[in-house]
């Protein structure tokens, strides 16, 4: 997506003929302008000298004016060629996951399962167009009713496909007119999410799901996550619940995942590790999510191993383990299957097996990986998966010399819950601060304090009015507007997480997926380490999500870093567009230099944009976008 300066020139001059055709013009009227000029002169010659400056001030007027016409009407075409590029895409463009071609992959020689992997170097775009919702898309239902019930028109799935699905999660939805609803967290249709929640509490020896957190467990990584239900109920225990799941055609479950306004991103490790760092999660989820995990020398698990905390927990629920016991060995027999040496060799302990269900620990002790009885497996080089996008799959262990090697029982004490923002501060000074490099909690008091007042500044100016010719924020006397419903969040360029920080405080009912862009100081082992849900994503490329899939978009400076990077603004608010619903909310904070630049290309791509600016002395100003709702 780093488009040239040919490029950039032809996409800002637009197509040759028409200038050359303006060009033959301009220069006949000139042309015809010289000759009157020169007979008017002549004609007027004999009469009187004095006549003559004046109709050569008139001469130089018109040619003047001839001049201003010309750059008007070259303005225009140049508006309206732009206008012209920046098209609909076609109809099979309405679930468009750019990096994700499968068809394309192939022809460019990738198989074994690679051709569904993310390969954006394939999908370079020649030619921008605008993806558009299909024809019956509906704005989606306010949170919490719009987890449990969706327009089918907004997702791609078909009656059948989700009838003859037989995942677990996938039993628990049916289908109305136009809706899909899902099972309701107050049982009312099945209870089963619930049970197989308890079952999984129970198996890690704890009195009830309730009580997850207290035993460290807060963020869980969802392999394959059916409809999104396991994570929905996991939500509502105020656990951080992310789903990851391969690119799919029809019936996506990120795609679902998302539409219900729970965590989700596309992803898989066919061959490359996911773009999270080491020591991300506590709790590693799969439930018949379609890996072979004693594949490929049982690297699947590996990766997995270097996602969970130390004394993290692996949950699979696979039914393959049943008839034939291919996970485990029978009692009888003394010969490991490949998937218990693997695990075996991760210093993994099977903590319990229910019916499908197995519960594996990650050890507490950095120690075992290189104890005598195991040591199968190296350690990774210091620091080897910091800046970890999309790296390809290493068979060493990693996370071991981390100053962030600490289990996740020890941290249980502290607790990060939006109710308990207050002892966020202190819990953070004592158990990540001293362990991530280049941050301190001065920094970060900073920068939460700072995200406070600006969230109180953005909020208010959600709503339409601001657009209006005489832009006011809404008082005390207008309705609260239905124009904000705001679930979905992705902060661009999240920093220290203090954007996210501020919507929990003031209570907001959203989740933010938190970038930290590749290229600037990695901070997301220390989003991740708060229990916020984050990424690592290179914002020359397109973000691994389905069309439509958030409600607000936020970035604080990353056009700037993006200029310097050298990839193209124009790209990245096409990217915007692409992910965002119709009406949702675009908020770039930024200098005033590419603010205005931004301004100018989001009209160009039909955005409703207003500067803000911030009024006190500083060259920042706030660009305040909505993404209209085009039907046709
Ligand atoms: C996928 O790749 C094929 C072959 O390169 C191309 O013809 C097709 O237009 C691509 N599809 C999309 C949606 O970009
Ligand atoms: C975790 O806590 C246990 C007991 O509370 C303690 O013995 C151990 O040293 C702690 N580990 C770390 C890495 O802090
Ligand atoms: C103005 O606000 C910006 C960001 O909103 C902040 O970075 C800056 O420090 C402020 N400047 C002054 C002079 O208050």
């Amino acid at each position: 997506m780093r488009s040239s300066w040919s490029n950039k020139l032809s996409l800002i001059f637009g197509p040759r003929p028409p200038l050359n055709w303006l060009l033959i013009c301009l220069v006949s009227i000139l042309v015809l302008i010289a000759l009157l000029g020169s007979s008017s002169s002549s004609a007027f010659d004999s009469l009187t000298s004095t006549t003559r400056p004046d109709v050569y001030t008139n001469y130089r007027r018109l040619k003047e004016q001839a001049r201003s016409d010309y750059l008007e009407l070259r303005s225009l075409t140049v508006e309206a060629s732009l206008q012209k590029d920046f098209t609909l895409c076609g109809k099979e463009r309405e679930n468009y996951v750019p990096c994700y071609n499968v068809s394309g992959n192939l022809l460019a020689g990738f198989n074994d399962g690679k051709e569904v992997d993310r390969h954006c170097e394939e999908s370079r775009e020649q030619q921008h167009c605008l993806v558009r919702p299909p024809k019956d898309y509906k704005i989606p239902l306010s949170w919490p009713a719009g987890r449990d019930v969706i327009w089918s028109g907004n997702v791609k799935i078909s009656k059948d496909q989700f009838l003859s699905s037989g995942s677990m999660t996938k039993r628990l939805m049916l289908l109305e007119e136009n809706q899909i609803a899902f099972h309701s967290d107050d049982g009312m249709i099945f209870d089963d999410v619930k049970d197989y929640s308890r079952q999984i509490a129970e198996m890690i020896g704890l009195g009830s799901d309730s009580e997850f957190r207290q035993v460290g467990v807060h963020s869980v990584l969802d392999i394959g996550c059916g409809f999104g239900s396991f994570g929905a109920h996991l939500i509502s225990l105020k656990l951080m619940a992310v789903c990851i799941a391969a690119y799919e055609l029809t019936g996506s479950q990120v795609q679902l995942a998302l539409e219900r306004g729970l965590p989700a991103i596309i992803g898989n490790f066919l061959s490359r590790q996911l773009p999270f760092p080491s020591l991300s999660y506590d709790m590693v989820h799969c439930a018949k999510c379609g890996i072979i995990w004693d594949n490929k020398d049982g690297m699947f698990l590996l990766e997995v191993d270097r996602l969970l905390k130390p004394g993290g927990y692996f949950v699979l629920t696979s039914p393959t383990s049943r008839p034939h016991g291919s996970l485990l060995s029978a009692k009888k027999g003394n010969m490991l299957t490949p998937f218990e040496e693997f695990t075996r060799n991760l210093c993994w302990s099977l903590l319990a097996q229910q019916e499908e269900t197995f519960i594996w620990q990650k050890t507490l002790d950095a120690q075992c990986y290189t104890s005598s009885k195991m040591g199968a497996l190296p350690l990774c080089k210091d620091g080897q998966d910091v800046q970890s996008y999309y790296q390809p799959l290493t068979s060493c262990i990693s996370g071991t010399s981390s100053k962030r090697w600490i289990p996740i029982q020890n941290r249980s004490s502290g607790s990060l819950s939006s109710a308990e923002l207050e002892v966020h501060g202190k819990y953070l000074s004592s158990a990540i601060f001293c362990f991530i490099d280049g941050v301190n909690n001065e920094d970060f008091s900073e920068d939460l304090q700072f995200w406070r007042s600006a969230l109180r500044n953005y909020w208010s100016l959600l709503t339409p009015l601001i657009f209006s010719d005489h832009p006011k924020r809404p008082g005390d006397e207008d309705p609260l507007p239905p124009h904000n419903m705001i679930r979905n969040v992705m902060d661009m360029n999240a920093h220290y997480g203090g954007f996210n920080a501020a919507l929990l405080e003031a209570e907001k009912s959203v989740w933010v997926m938190n970038v930290v862009p590749t290229g600037v100081y990695n901070t997301l082992p220390f989003i991740l380490d708060q229990g916020f849900a984050g990424v690592l994503h290179d914002w020359c490329e397109p973000f691994p999500t389905y069309p439509r899939t958030y409600d607000m978009i936020h970035a604080n400076g990353l056009l700037t870093h993006l200029t310097s990077e050298g990839c193209s603004v124009m790209d990245l608010l096409f990217e915007i567009d692409r992910i965002l619903r119709p009406e949702g909310w675009v908020i770039l904070s930024d200098k005033l230099g590419p603010v205005e630049k931004a301004r100018m290309l989001a009209t160009q791509i039909r955005w409703e944009a207003r500067v803000i600016d911030l009024q006190n002395g500083s060259d920042k100003r706030l660009l305040v976008c909505q993404k209209p709702f085009v039907r046709k």
